[in-house]
């Protein structure tokens, strides 16, 4: 066996609730090129069409399915969907959730409906998801991988109407070290990833302003905000035996971002 066959992924099933998303399809296709089959989830089969296209020109299977992740019933039978399909489920991907930019408002007077949306797309999704599989998992006995996709915003506040999202991602964080607490005894590692700005169409409205982009990157010392490719390697180290004494990290994937500060 060679030294880089930990890295693979072949045999194994991979869930991707979000799959359809930016940063969800980067990872579907990732997790495919290193073997794995994958279930890209999300909310309409037609968002995930494409996804299930591009992981099968990688030369991997796929399957796509809708279900809303803030619903149980739907993420039981997203999960009870894959393993009909592919027998097994190995490694989940969470990659639901963001919408930091959409709604700012001053930490004083934060709505609550903006609060509990924000909550509800983070949180609860990436809680139910993983509930869910991990149920699964247990039963089947083999352990597995879970991936969260937390932000440097789990760490760092940000001058900008961030309360909600900050509380949503440090709360991932914090989910992220309690289920690899509580897992370790099934063989289930827990990590997360924590990115500063990816260019993606989620952000894209922050950072088409030149002077909080400008003022983004220059607190970055690569001197750029990130771009998915950016974060498949990591999530392939995570998700993958590479990692299998690593658990409850919160690996930080941000041009250097949170050693400034
Ligand atoms: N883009 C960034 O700059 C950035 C930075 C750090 C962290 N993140 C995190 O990465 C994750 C993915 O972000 P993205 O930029 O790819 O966003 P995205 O909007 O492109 O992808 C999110 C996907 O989740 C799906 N989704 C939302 N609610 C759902 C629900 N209830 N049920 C099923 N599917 C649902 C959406 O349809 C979408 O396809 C988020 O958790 C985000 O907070 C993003």
């Amino acid at each position: 066996m060679g030294q880089l066959d930990a890295f693979s992924l072949d045999g194994r099933v991979a869930l991707v609730p979000g799959g359809a998303g930016a940063i969800g399809s980067a990872m579907a296709e990732a997790l495919a090129a290193a073997g794995a089959r994958v279930a890209v989830a999300d909310r309409t089969c037609r968002m995930c069409d494409d996804v299930v296209g591009r992981v099968e020109r990688v030369g991997s299977e796929a399957i796509g399915i809708a279900a809303d992740m803030t619903v149980e019933a739907d993420c039981d039978r997203m999960v009870a969907e894959t393993i009909e399909r592919f027998g097994r489920i190995d490694i989940v991907v969470n990659a639901v959730g963001g919408g930091a930019g959409k709604v700012l408002h001053p930490a004083e007077t934060y709505p609550r409906a903006d609060w509990d949306w924000i909550m509800e797309l983070n949180v609860r999704s990436t809680l139910l998801a993983t509930q869910s599989a991990a149920r699964a998992m247990i039963s089947a006995g083999r352990g597995g991988s879970v991936l969260n996709i937390s932000s440097v915003r789990a760490n760092l506040g940000i001058n900008a109407g961030y309360s909600a999202y900050v509380a949503a991602k440090g709360a991932i964080s914090s989910l992220t070290r309690q289920w690899a607490t509580e897992w370790a005894k099934y063989g289930i590692r827990v990590n997360a990833i924590m990115p500063t700005f990816v260019d993606t169409p989620q952000v894209a409205s922050l950072l088409a302003d030149p002077t909080f982009k400008a003022g983004v990157v220059d607190r970055i010392p690569l001197g750029r905000v990130g771009e998915t490719r950016d974060l498949v390697g990591a999530a392939i180290f995570l998700v993958s035996d590479a990692s299998s004494f690593v658990t409850g990290q919160i690996l930080g994937i941000d041009g250097g971002l949170t050693a400034t500060q």
